[in-house]
Formats: structure tokens, sequence, C-alpha cells
């Protein structure tokens, strides 16, 4: 008999919703984000068509930076659920066909973690700190910080503890470096690595992925010469033995890496056979709305990874970024960290036709894709969230000049018309959740959604099936006017993405399978994508959306 050919690992192509626990549903109605919620609404995420789900951080943590201040790795946070559930919600979501992936944080620990605690317990010198990065100050009695590095969130990296000495945190003061130099920090974490493995988790996203390693001397930053922590060539041995981990399992674990680093050469290294398997495309991210660049990121991430052998990662937003529906009404389309202000004026109704095409783009582009929860609702950033009620670190250091990441945290609009739109589950009379929701979230519910054809939730449902079904092989670009995106996947599908100001013609004859927004008389209008089959029957309907495809679920 024939030999079915191997189906490729499910990596390769996935769609990854990510799920921010805290803000997704609240089972016991204390107004957090839980456990109990996911696995009611696992279901969603069925309906949906996604393929695996990334949760961020679930464990015990003081929650100084959103749960990636860890306080044990080998548990769940009480205010979210319990060990025990955790397994039950990875089981069940294997059921439905949900690869579960959860988040590791090994650059850093939270200061409640016994390892750091030890380390502020016995004296400088000892074997406890050696575990981090404790230094002598500089200056004739020790009052400056070792060097001049900046921490990721503003300020120094530095804080000094009661006998002097200074401790590293490339984040928060709460979120104390750990020393990759150390074979405890490494052993610990392989084995953490395990812990989850073996409960299910059939892949790991890792955390601030490019930083864990530093120049054991912690030089000033300098202008030239290798970078002290960013992207150290010492990583890789780091991950060629997490990747051992991940291989000696069956099937085969996933490690996906968050790499913010720019030159796509040095992206690709973390993505040769034997080290991560996928790593997030943030250069794809940060593009503004604009042809020619999304078409340069597109070409020079497909040309970094051809190498390697690894698939793509297309990402839109996440749980530290601005939300699609605001960002692209905005003048200045780009992400940039350090651009972020109150204040800046955003177009609505603009930047939601442009979240509904580059939602299109995205998930006609070949490799995986990550999904922000929420982002299939259209949900905008919130921004005027009360100052006494934001959490995020980035906020409070920057001195207040900084809105923060809480304005795409907010809790899901689930049902109902008034907050908490079914957020907090029944029976929960008290739960106001955690982040205030918006009062005019109604139409941006779940239920409001589900079975309206124009809305952004039956895009995405849409689109998801027909990604599974119609989109498959390279791309091949088409030629196209200015402003145009056009692309080929196979022998038959085309996308179309039209980021000019006004609308041109559609003149590849073939079935309209989906378009973000209504065509008018054969022209594909500002700002929307279409996706049609070449060749095929064309649709009479073509006017409006037509999902002509039988839909069939892999
Ligand atoms: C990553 C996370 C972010 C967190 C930081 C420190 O960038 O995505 O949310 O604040 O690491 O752990």
């Amino acid at each position: 008999m024939a030999q079915q050919p191997e189906s490729p690992p499910w990596w390769r192509d996935a769609a990854v919703y990510q799920v921010y626990p805290r803000s997704f549903a609240d089972g016991d109605g204390d107004g957090v984000g839980d456990l109990a919620g996911i696995r009611a609404r696992l279901p969603h995420l069925v309906e949906l068509g996604v393929d695996a789900v990334w949760f961020n951080p679930w464990y015990p943590s003081p929650q100084k930076d959103g749960g990636y201040d860890i306080s044990d790795y080998r548990a769940v946070d009480p205010a979210l659920g319990t060990l025990d559930e955790a397994e039950k919600l990875i089981a069940e979501a294997a059921g439905l066909g949900l690869h579960t992936i959860v988040d590791i944080v090994p650059n850093h620990v939270s200061d409640r973690h016994p390892w750091f605690r030890a380390a502020l317990a016995a004296p400088p010198g000892s074997p406890e700190r050696e575990r981090f990065h404790f230094r002598d100050g500089r200056g004739e009695h020790g009052e400056l910080p070792p060097n001049n590095w900046r921490s990721e969130f503003g300020g120094r990296p530095w804080t000094r503890t009661a006998d002097g000495q200074w401790y590293l945190h490339l984040f928060a003061a709460e979120q104390p470096d750990l020393n990759w130099d150390h074979p405890e920090v490494r052993a610990e974490h392989e084995a953490v690595l395990r812990f989850w493995f073996d409960r299910g988790a059939a892949g790991v996203r890792i955390d601030s992925a490019g930083l864990l390693v530093k120049d054991p001397a912690l030089p000033d930053l300098a202008p030239d010469g290798p970078h002290p922590y960013v992207d150290r060539d010492e990583l890789h041995q780091v991950y060629r033995s997490w990747r051992a981990v991940a291989d000696s399992y069956h099937p085969p674990r996933a490690l996906i890496g968050e790499v913010w680093v720019p030159d796509a050469e040095r992206f690709a290294r973390y993505l040769r056979p034997d080290e991560l398997h996928t790593a997030f495309n943030f250069d794809f991210l940060a593009r503004p709305w604009d042809a020619a660049q999304l078409r340069e990121s597109i070409d020079s991430t497909l040309a970094a990874h051809a190498p390697v052998g690894a698939p793509a990662t297309w990402v839109l937003a996440n749980h530290d970024v601005t939300r699609t529906a605001t960002r692209y009404g905005r003048a200045d389309t780009r992400f940039d960290f350090a651009a972020k202000a109150f204040g800046i004026p955003t177009d609505p109704a603009l930047g939601r036709r442009r979240a509904r095409a580059a939602a299109l783009l995205t998930l006609a582009l070949p490799g995986s894709v990550y999904l922000y929860q929420g982002e299939e609702l259209g949900l905008p950033e919130v921004e005027d969230l009360p100052l006494d009620r934001l959490r995020d670190p980035m906020h409070h250091r920057s001195g207040g000049t900084d809105p923060g990441r809480d304005g795409c945290r907010v809790p899901l609009p689930w049902s109902g018309t008034t907050p908490p739109y079914g957020f907090t589950g029944p029976g929960a009379a008290t739960g106001e959740p955690w982040l205030p929701q918006p009062a005019d979230w109604a139409a941006l519910t779940v239920e409001a959604q589900t079975g309206d054809p124009d809305s952004v939730l039956e895009l995405y449902r849409t689109a998801l099936r027909l990604r599974r079904t119609r989109i498959t092989g390279a791309l091949r670009w088409r030629p196209a006017p200015e402003g145009v995106l056009a692309f080929d996947r196979g022998p038959g599908f085309t996308c179309l993405v039209n980021l000019s100001p006004r609308p041109v013609p559609i003149d590849i004859p073939g079935e309209h399978l989906l378009s973000s927004d209504a065509l008018t008389d054969r022209h594909l209008p500002s700002d929307a994508a279409l996706w049609l089959l070449r060749g095929a029957r064309r649709e009479p309907g073509e006017r409006g959306r037509t999902v002509a495809a039988p839909m069939t679920k892999r």
C-alpha cells in the first residue's frame, strides 16, 4: 500500500490565538479572567477556526508586569485557578483540536521568587547572589549604578539593596534578571520546559528570548562592538539545548521565540534547524499601512527564512502594542514603542476598514499567523482609561507620559449591552472587570457580531476557514498598480489589497471568495482586500462579500 506522505508539523502554518488570561473570560465572578472562564469559552476558538492557543503567563505572580514577574513556574496563580485546571484546560483544548502554547519567561523572575529572596537574604559574594547579576556600584561610595544601561521600561535597570550592592533588571525593579552563565539557571529552565511538556503543552512561547545572555563584564553600552545583552552569540547554545528537550517528546514540542532583533539575517539564526522552530515577526507588525513598506517586509521576511528552512510568522497585534483598529486610523500608522503618547487622534472608521483589510492580507501569507484576542472583534485601543486604573509599569516608569499597554488588555465583551458584557460569569453580581470596559462596546460583543455577515468576527471566521482549505503554496507577486499588493498562492488563489487612496479595477477573472469591504462596480475600494479563486466561475453577487466555496473543516 502506498505510504501517506507525512503532513507538515502544525506549527508551520498554524493560526494561533493569543489569550491574555486575565482579560479573556471570568468564570468565578471576581472581575479577573481565569482558567474556568477560558474552559467555558473554548467553543469560541473552535468556531473561530484557529489551530492553537498561546496563553500569556498564568503563574503565581505579584502582577508587577501583567504576570511576567513569576514567583513559581510550576503552578497557577490562585486568582486564575489551579494546576489541575490548567491540565484539564490543555487536555480539553487538545480534544477540540487546539494545541496549547504556554509562556516561558527565562530572562527574569519576580522579586518574590524564592531564589531572589534567598539572594537578598544572603551577603554580597554568596552563591545565592550568583544566580542574578549583583554588583557593587560606581562612585566613591558605590552610590552610582554599575553601568549606563537603560531599562526596557525606561529609567535605569539597577536597584540598590539595603547592603549597598545593586542588582540588574532590564525590565521593572520587581523583575531581577537571571544570570544565564549559571548552570543552575540553565538546568532549572530545562526542567520547567519538561514540566509543561509533560502536561501536554505542544509548545512554548519564549519571552524576551534575545536578551538572556549578558556580557559577564556588564560593560557600558558603547556605539560599536557586540551589544552587551541583546542578541549575544552565546544564546544559541541555550536554544540548542532547549531544542534537544523539545525533540525528546513525541510529538516534538515547538519553541517560539519573542525575538526583537531588527537584522533579518541575525534574526534567522535563531531559526536554524537545531534551534527555535519559529519566532515572532515584529518587523511586519511595526510597518505602516503602506504597500511598498509591507511588501518590503514580506520579501525580506521570506528571504531571511528560506535559507534556514523555517516558516515565517505574521503578527499584527499582541498584548504589548496598540490595537490595529486604532493604529491604522492615525496619521502615522507605524507601531513604535518610543512614539507612544496620550491623545493621538485616530479616525475609527478608517482604522476599522484598514484593520479588516490587514487581516485578509495577513491570513493569506505563507507561514503561521498570530491573532491577539479581541482583534477578531475589531476592538479599538481603550485610550481613556482612568489614570488611577492603569497597571502597566511602562506607564508608571515613564513618569506618566507613556500611556502604557493597558489599553489593549481590557476584558473582552461577550454578550449583552452594558459592562461587563458577559465577561464576568453569571451569578457574579459584584465582579467589576479589573480594567473598565467602554460604555459603547455593545455592538462589538461576540453575541452581537455572530451571524452578521458584515461583522469583523464573521470576516475572521470565514477567512480562517478558507485559509485552511484554499490557501497553500508559495507566494508569487503579480504586477499591480502603485499602492496595491497582489499575490498568488498555489495554483488558483489570489489576494489583492488596495492601500492606495482610490478604487482599483479588478481585472483578474475568478470567483470572489471574500472581501473586507463591499465591492463597487468591479472595483476594489481604497483600504480593502479581496480573496479570489482564479479561473473559477464568477459569482453573481460580487458587489458584496460572497463566500462561494464550500467550507470544509480540516
Ligand atoms: C515581553 C512581554 C511583555 C513583558 C516583557 C517582560 O516583551 O511580551 O509583556 O512586559 O517581556 O517580561
